[in-house]
């Protein structure tokens, strides 16, 4: 099995990125003494910030922001979050680096809604409603919006529709993107949206050899000299470098909006936009680089089919590790990857998916960042299940597999 550590920014393929909800306890006072919980005071607040990202009368799924909706759903929603199925997130709890933006649930939270369900979810007073509920997402200055020139209608033909879309931003000099929003047109179609840079202007020749706006596109953009400065998944709020960092953009770069749209033709059509903060300077330049092992034999008709590699990391310095994307396609069951430092048999998980899931996929921030000394031994393992009757490789295909961590490095 061979390790391929691809070159700096030398990407073909996707980094889905995002800034979720924090989460903050607001069940103290009904924790603290009086056994009622209510809309207003508690189970709102709580919403608010850690499900209508989601869960919004325009999101991606039906909404939980009026009283009337989520007291009817009071019993379901003690039970997904008990269960901890809601709010959504794969990354393991446990043994791996510490991730910033975690969705979960305190124990007094998940209390507090059962409490709530118990009482026959009663709404309260509105005067009761703490001041500051809602969640003001990765706040970033909008340097430049960009958007597809015109509403595309997916093809419902296809289950799956991947386009790109080629955006010029008119960039004259170069600068670094430190942050980016994506803003769907239309949850009901829009699956997921992936930015990716376009330094050498060869999405132009693909867009221009087929019919109508954009090209088709999975997996990647469809060329080399590329790198991913955004996107979105459901409840994806945005992405946000560290501190004073950024990822470079040389003048003239455009911008490739991949959208993967999943529609069954009677939702209507879609015009994403997208903005990012640009800076002209920055402190540290930071790097997505793709971790990868290109060289995949999942057997048909396997179960708990493991592939990927170990690799030592030695370039002579050491590199600072933000976060990465782990990324396979639909036979993926599990996602891992580890670092074991010099002179240590201990190692270190710094991100797994122990169920992955292709829905929900996004960039996961370190807490704070890992320094990967030199001389470490660098592991990805991925797990596979193939129910199909073909041997699968690597591939950009919906039937093909990826195993894949896009990481933010820095030096
Ligand atoms: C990242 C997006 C996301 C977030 C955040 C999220 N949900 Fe969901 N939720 C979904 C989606 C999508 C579905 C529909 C699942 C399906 O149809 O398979 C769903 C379904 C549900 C259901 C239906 C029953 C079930 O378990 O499938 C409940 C109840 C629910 N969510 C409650 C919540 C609550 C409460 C929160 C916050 C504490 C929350 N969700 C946060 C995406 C999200």
């Amino acid at each position: 099995m061979i390790g391929l550590l691809m070159g700096l920014m030398g990407c073909d393929e996707g980094a889905v990125v995002n800034g979720a909800d924090s989460t903050g306890d607001t069940t103290e006072d009904s924790a603290g003494g009086a056994p009622t919980a209510t809309w207003y005071r508690d189970v709102q607040p709580l919403l608010a910030e850690n499900c209508q990202s989601c869960h919004a009368a325009d999101g991606i799924t039906f909404g939980l922001e009026d009283y009337a909706v989520a007291s009817a759903m009071a019993g379901p929603i003690a039970a997904a979050t008990a269960a901890g199925t809601m709010p959504p997130w794969p990354a393991a709890e446990e043994d791996c680096l510490p991730l910033k933006d975690r969705r979960a649930l305190s124990g007094d939270q998940i209390a507090m809604l059962q409490t709530w369900a118990d009482q026959g979810a009663p709404e309260g007073d509105p005067a009761d409603t703490p001041s500051d509920t809602t969640d003001d997402g990765p706040g970033i200055e909008t340097d430049l919006w960009g958007e597809m020139a015109s509403v595309y209608v997916p093809d419902d033909t296809a289950e799956d529709d991947y386009r790109c879309f080629v955006v010029d931003p008119g960039l004259t000099e170069e600068t670094f993107v430190s942050g980016a929003v994506v803003f769907p047109g239309n949850y009901s179609v829009v699956h997921h949206v992936i930015l990716y840079t376009d330094p050498s202007g060869s999405a132009d020749a693909l867009d221009a050899a087929e019919d109508g706006e954009g090209y088709t596109c999975f997996g990647g953009p469809g060329f080399e000299d590329t790198a991913v400065i955004g996107g979105w998944v459901p409840g994806s709020e945005g992405l946000l470098l560290p501190e004073d960092s950024g990822l470079r953009m040389s003048a003239g770069t455009k911008v490739v909006m991949q959208m993967h749209y999943h529609s069954d033709g009677t939702a209507g059509g879609d015009q994403t936009a997208f903005a990012l903060d640009l800076e002209e300077e920055v402190g540290t330049e930071v790097y997505l680089i793709p971790l990868a092992d290109t060289n995949l034999n999942i057997p048909p008709a396997t179960t708990d089919h493991a592939e990927g590699f170990s690799t030592t990391f030695s370039y002579g310095l050491d590199i600072n590790l933000w976060g990465g994307t782990p990324h396979m396609h639909l036979l993926g069951s599990s996602i891992k990857i580890s670092v074991t430092p010099p002179d240590s048999e201990a190692e270190q998980c710094i991100i797994e998916i122990p169920q992955w899931d292709f829905d929900y996929q996004q960039f996961y921030r370190l807490e704070e960042a890992y320094v990967i000394e030199n001389g470490s031994k660098l592991s990805l393992e991925c797990v596979y299940d193939n129910p199909t009757d073909e041997m699968v490789g690597w591939g950009d295909g919906t039937g093909d597999e990826m195993c894949l961590v896009y990481a933010m490095v820095s030096l």
